[in-house]
């Protein structure tokens, strides 16, 4: 199966009854297997949890800590890019040069890489004394 099509049916379980806005995100683990989540909102925390964070999540709870590319689809205008926090997700478990492919649910794909979604990176180095 292709990232854009277990992201884009993995979006249709997105639990967004506050925003009314559904995402859904696919990431390839290193090994080759593929993990989907979805964003699920809650009424104390409307912004809820992102649909690459929880592609993320999958990833890790199946014992994979490196993924090596990203795809992320939304209902929106332009090609959904995802937030400040799941940029950071990203980067945490892939190298700067893994692609990731955002998309609309009208058919409009943009591929840019989690480097140039986070120039100047906060990272593990930046704690060495
Ligand atoms: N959202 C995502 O799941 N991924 C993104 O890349 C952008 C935003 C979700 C969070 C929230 O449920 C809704 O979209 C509106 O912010």
């Amino acid at each position: 199966m292709s990232l854009q099509k277990a992201a884009t049916e993995v979006r249709e379980n997105a639990y967004a009854p506050y925003s009314g806005f559904q995402v859904g995100a696919a990431v390839r683990g290193a090994s080759g297997e593929i993990y989907v989540g979805c964003n699920v909102e809650n009424v104390a925390y409307p912004e809820g949890t992102c649909a690459e964070a929880g592609a993320i999540a999958a990833m890790v709870a199946a014992g994979e800590t490196q993924l090596t590319e990203a795809y992320v689809i939304a209902g929106s205008p332009t090609p959904v890019t995802p937030c400040g926090g799941c940029r950071q997700k990203l980067a945490e478990f892939a190298s700067a040069d893994a692609v990731v492919t955002m998309a609309t649910t009208g058919g409009a794909e943009q591929s840019t890489t989690v480097g140039d979604l986070l120039p100047g990176v906060f990272s593990a180095s930046h704690m060495d004394r």
